[in-house]
């Protein structure tokens, strides 16, 4: 059994932090959610897995490198435009060979526990095995439709009218079978090679697809209230902590991790949240669902439920700071130079609410 994470694409619902990002290489809780997808991987046992990149491949050689920190070996498969799911399998072909392989989307953060379906295939005589999942508004999403026993009758890419609320997870297992269907379908009206498509012949063709309902969590990391949700789920599980330092007037719960050489000084810190390494904060509050990425500075403020990136800085901003996401090297201050207003800087997409 092999591994494949798509990892290339553009991010651009996450426009302005995938500008200058890989948006596989935002964190969520404090760790990028594709060393999620790796460990997710080789917890199941496959230790061999290829990574798809784009134009934002040499960040990710960068972060993963060889893969041994993580215990497996990686392979990076660059494409050259993002032209689809089945496209990335097709330019996969000589790293898969013919060996079965479990397919990961790099930027999909879903609840533990996807060891034992991963490896359940690998001893199963099926062709296939997708991941379903009950979703609020399905025209989103791939679609499945099943027979009355359980079996798959169909799969639509985003449908208008959607016969079931069961979407496709980003992970699929597959044997050989599915290279004949990659190379048998043809590009959608959006121009993509659809796996969707690829997964329906072989339906079609009588080959065992088997669904898998999965019941837990899983979040499909697109826009900014995704990484938001992901980061809740992934705080509220974590085993929190303390290898930082938190002096004598501070508070903080049991739910709060506080990295090496981080600093809490004369602060509330409520969990669930965590503090990244060498991150300072300073007379302030720290809210539930809080992530503060490494080398960050607050002082004077107050901030929750949201995700703060590296080498930011927060200081002296009256109010709370809630539902926010803050990039890298980002400056919040409140300014003392008249005349007295809202003086910003922002990159292209910037969405900010003022009070
Ligand atoms: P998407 O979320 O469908 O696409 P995207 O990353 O370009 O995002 P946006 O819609 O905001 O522009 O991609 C799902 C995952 O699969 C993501 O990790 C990128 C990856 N991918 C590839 O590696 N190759 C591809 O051809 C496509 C379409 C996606």
């Amino acid at each position: 059994m092999k591994g494949l994470i798509l990892s290339g694409g553009k991010g651009t619902r996450l426009y302005p932090l995938t500008y200058t990002r890989a948006k596989q290489l935002i964190p969520v809780a404090n760790k990028p959610v594709l060393f999620r997808v790796i460990e997710a991987i080789r917890d199941a046992g496959v230790t061999e897995i290829g990574i798809v990149i784009g134009d934002t491949g040499p960040e990710i050689r960068e972060a993963v490198g060889d893969g041994s920190r993580f215990g497996v070996a990686v392979t990076f498969i660059p494409q050259d435009e993002p032209l689809g799911l089945a496209h990335a399998v097709k330019i996969s072909r000589d790293f898969l060979g013919d060996d079965r392989f479990v397919m990961f989307l790099g930027d999909n953060v879903i609840q533990g526990g996807v060891s034992r379906l991963i490896e359940q295939f690998a001893d199963s005589s099926w062709n296939a095995q997708v991941v379903l999942t009950a979703v609020a508004e399905p025209q989103h999403y791939g679609v499945a439709e099943l027979e009355a026993d359980g079996r798959i009758r169909r799969l639509v890419e985003k449908p208008r009218e959607p016969k079931s609320n069961l979407a496709l997870v980003g992970i699929y297992m597959f044997d050989a079978h599915v290279h004949e269907a990659c190379d048998a379908i043809a590009p959608s009206w959006r121009g993509e090679l659809e796996i969707t498509d690829a997964i329906q012949w072989l339906v079609d063709h009588h080959l065992a697809v088997h669904p898998y309902v999965h019941t837990g969590w899983w979040i499909d990391t697109g826009k900014p209230i995704d990484m938001l949700d992901a980061n809740d789920h992934v705080l509220e599980e974590l085993a929190h902590v303390i290898e930082g330092t938190v002096d004598g007037d501070s508070r903080v719960d049991g739910r709060v991790t506080v990295e090496a050489g981080a600093q809490i000084v004369n602060s509330v810190v409520r969990g669930p949240a965590i503090i990244g390494r060498n991150s300072r904060i300073v007379d302030s509050y720290i809210g539930p669902f809080t992530s503060i990425y490494h080398d960050v500075v607050v002082e004077r403020a107050e901030i929750e439920h949201s995700i703060v990136l590296e080498h930011s800085e927060i200081r002296g901003i009256p109010g709370r700071i809630a539902d926010s996401l803050i990039g890298r090297n980002a400056r919040l201050a409140r300014s003392s130079v008249k005349p007295v207003a809202h003086k910003m800087t922002l990159g292209d997409h910037s969405d900010i609410g003022l009070l």
